[in-house]
């Protein structure tokens, strides 16, 4: 096959960890025979700037005529710091999402048998533990209007609101993915507040109906933070709001045993994208430490998702695992002598085309 990969390292460890991802992609297509073009792209404060903009067009233009989109990640503490400036990093995110129609955001939450220990949660509640989070990503309370401060300054206000239309066609996506795997899907909502919940509620009975097999139920969202965490084995598919998905999909990475683990997909009408979960981390930036296995599990899902070439996804997921089974990983999953985040790219580009 031949692939058409738009690369968007992005900022913080964005360029270190997306130099790893790239490094499997290309043991792949060597072992695996596929052409494969990457052309890089300007996100985030690297855009900013570069040209005062956080998501160029030119950017924008590279997505839609790529493949997939391979993305690091977003955000500069310079901006963090400065609640007044005009333009952020983190708006590229939005736009990128946005423009590409990528409304849903699929992130998988899974154990690893090495790192199980690794996680703060006790041993038995997360063996198994096998869920995957649909976060609606482009509606909610990140997109809301109005959203802005009233005239004098002392008020502020975003809004959360869903039209039937998005609700439906996130479900739907979400109860497609529960189809393919146990067949239960939970809506986590707030509906005992909220007014767009109860919509999500009506709505997503609607479409239960559309799939007789399917065991639908609901949770409130600050339930289902404690339920994720207590019991995180029982859970099949989550379907939620934006921030709701943001705020739970961190909380879930604890049980994996470290952020650097969670890949993710965001998928809509245009170019997919495949990006880890866990942010800029800009601490760590040019210190080649940070964990490069968001990334390059993003890329398996790219492989398996995008390209449908599951033998592919496969190998990157098995050396994935073998270095977390040979303690081949950075510090944040080892105590004493941990590898650099190009050392474990270039074992595991090595394991794949063995
Ligand atoms: C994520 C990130 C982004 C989000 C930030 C960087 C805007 O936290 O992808 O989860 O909130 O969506
Ligand atoms: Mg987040």
């Amino acid at each position: 096959m031949k692939l058409k990969i738009a690369v968007l390292p992005g900022d913080g460890i964005g360029p270190e960890i997306i130099e790893q991802g790239i490094k499997a992609c290309k043991a792949i297509g060597k072992r695996f025979n596929h052409e494969m073009e990457f052309n890089w792209g300007l996100v985030g404060a690297a855009a900013i700037d570069d040209c005062g903009n956080p998501f160029p067009d030119e950017t924008f233009e590279l997505c839609r005529n790529s493949d997939a989109v391979l993305f690091g990640a977003i955000g500069d503490p310079k901006y963090d710091n400065d609640p007044k400036a005009k333009v952020r990093p983190e708006q590229g995110l939005l736009a990128m999402r946005k423009k590409l129609g990528l409304y849903a955001n699929v992130r998988p939450v899974t154990t690893f048998p090495s790192l199980i220990d690794k996680s703060p949660i006790r041993r038995h509640l997360i063996e198994g533990v096998d869920f995957m989070v649909i976060r609606e990503l482009t509606g909610g309370l990140y997109f809301g209007k109005p959203q802005g401060r009233s005239e004098d300054g002392n008020t502020a206000y975003d809004s959360l609101s869903y039209s039937r239309y998005e609700i439906e066609r996130i479900v739907r996506l979400a109860a497609d993915f529960a189809m393919q795997r146990d067949k239960r899907l939970t809506v986590v909502d707030k509906a005992n507040v909220l007014a767009s919940s109860r919509l999500w509620r009506e709505v997503s009975a609607d479409v239960a109906k559309e799939y007789p097999k399917l065991k639908m139920d609901f949770m409130f969202v600050d339930n289902a933070a404690m339920q994720i965490i207590q019991f995180p084995a029982k859970f099949d598919v989550m379907v939620t709001e934006n921030l709701f998905g943001d705020i739970l999909t961190d909380e879930a990475s604890v049980i994996t045993g470290s952020m650097g683990l969670l890949p993710s997909a965001s998928i809509g009408k245009h170019t997919s994208v495949f990006e880890p979960i866990h942010g800029s981390y800009p601490q760590a930036k040019g210190k080649n430490i940070a964990n490069p296995l968001a990334t390059i599990l993003s890329v398996a899902m790219m492989f398996e998702y995008e390209f449908k070439l599951f033998d592919e996804a496969n190998a990157i997921r098995e050396a994935v695992k073998k270095s977390m089974a040979e303690n081949y990983v950075t510090e944040d999953l080892i105590a004493g002598n941990p590898r650099s985040t190009s050392e474990v790219g270039d074992w595991i580009a090595a394991e794949i085309l063995k």
